[in-house]
């Protein structure tokens, strides 16, 4: 099958995979197919599989969990199940389902137990679904379940054009707070617009203090709830200036590459509470959790409740396409790389 091997940690994964021998990424066409490994496993035909900034971090070898090269790259994923151990009773062959993976999905196939698949329902569209499970996963714990984001508050958004900052947006909207986006460029200021936030500031005019307290006035609105932050650096200490009295700050990540300070002093007499929100432990945590939020997220997606934005969809060999659009920024929404239709693979041998 093919698939996308990381063979070294620390390179730059916006060079076209086998341009040099020192490139990270190579494409192997003859990579062997996973078998199953329990009675309880399914292997799955992949048919999209989506890009988040961690991936991008894992190759530069910056991310806070490292693989041993050389080993298959792996983020959330979508397809149809293809085969399945002698023990499983949730699947057959055919069903449409996705999931997310630490490795392996940035692969014709993969293999995962059947509790770690979830059932696509009828309705989705299959490459969108490859973008909900960790970025719409992680919006909707933190902001449901970590926050408990009520009807009328105040979010404040950063990051708000990329993977989870899109999706913090419309679960935002459909919690019914005041959203207020923050993202950089007029083309990402009228797409979130579009999608419903009820006030968009454009980083490219400067900073975000002045829009957002002229905006807080005009509504007659003290200040900001809850803040979701996956960027950090001064879009967090600025954010801090705009914080309500008993505000919330959900810490997603780091897109800034600069970790934040935040004042435990001012947190104390602001009654501040702050959340430390990882994903990925949740879901080795609280496996319930997350499989009940991805349901959740999906049956919004087939009631048209949420809509994935899918930047550029790509194919394998232009991977690196899809890492340099994370890396200058220019992500609205998702990016994923998405496999032939079964009719048209030929490199298949089951
Ligand atoms: N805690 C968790 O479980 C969890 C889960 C998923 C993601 N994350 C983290 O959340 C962050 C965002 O992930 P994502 O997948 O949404 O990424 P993404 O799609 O690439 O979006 C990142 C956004 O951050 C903004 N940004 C601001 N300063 C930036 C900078 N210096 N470099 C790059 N982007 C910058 C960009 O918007 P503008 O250009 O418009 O400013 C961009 O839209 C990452 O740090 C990721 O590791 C955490």
């Amino acid at each position: 099958m093919e698939a996308l091997v990381c063979r070294k940690l620390g390179g730059d994964p916006t060079i076209p995979p086998d341009s040099s021998q020192n490139t990270p990424l190579t494409v192997s066409k003859s990579h062997p197919i996973p078998k199953l490994i329990s009675p309880t496993s399914i292997r799955v035909r992949i048919k999209s599989t989506s890009l988040n900034y961690a991936t991008y971090l894992q190759v530069l070898g910056k991310y806070q969990e490292k693989l041993a090269p050389p080993f298959v790259l792996g983020s959330d994923y979508s397809g149809v199940v293809e085969s399945v151990g002698s023990n499983v009773t949730k699947f057959k062959i055919g069903d449409p389902v996705c999931s997310t993976a630490g490795d392996g999905s940035f692969a014709q196939f993969i293999v995962a137990e059947e509790n770690e698949l979830i059932g696509v329902p009828e309705g989705c569209d299959l490459v969108a679904a490859a973008a909900i499970p960790l970025a719409y996963g992680t919006s909707h714990q933190a902001l449901v379940h970590r926050s408990n984001l009520k009807s009328g508050q105040v979010l404040l958004v950063l990051g708000a054009s990329g993977g989870v900052g899109l999706a913090a947006v419309q679960i935002g909207k459909i919690c019914g707070a005041i959203v207020i986006a923050v993202a950089r460029g007029s083309k990402k200021v009228k797409f979130l617009k579009s999608v419903g936030a009820d006030h968009v500031v454009d980083l490219s005019n400067g900073g975000i203090i002045e829009s957002v307290k002229s905006f807080l006035r005009t509504k007659k609105l003290k200040g900001v709830d809850v803040l979701y932050d996956p960027v950090g650096g001064k879009l967090t200490k600025e954010s801090m200036k705009l914080l309500n009295w008993g505000a919330q700050i959900l810490i997603i990540g780091f897109a800034s590459d600069e970790v934040p300070l935040i004042p435990a002093n001012i947190a104390l007499v602001k009654n501040w509470t702050i959340h430390g929100f990882y994903w990925r432990n949740y879901e080795a945590i609280k496996p319930g959790v997350i499989e009940e939020s991805v349901k959740e997220l999906l049956s919004w997606l087939a009631r048209g409740l949420i809509t994935i934005h899918i930047y550029h969809s790509y194919k394998l060999q232009e991977v690196n396409l899809a890492f340099s659009d994370i890396k200058d920024r220019n992500v609205i929404g998702k990016v994923v790389i998405t496999f032939d239709d079964p009719k048209s693979i030929t490199s298949s041998r089951l």
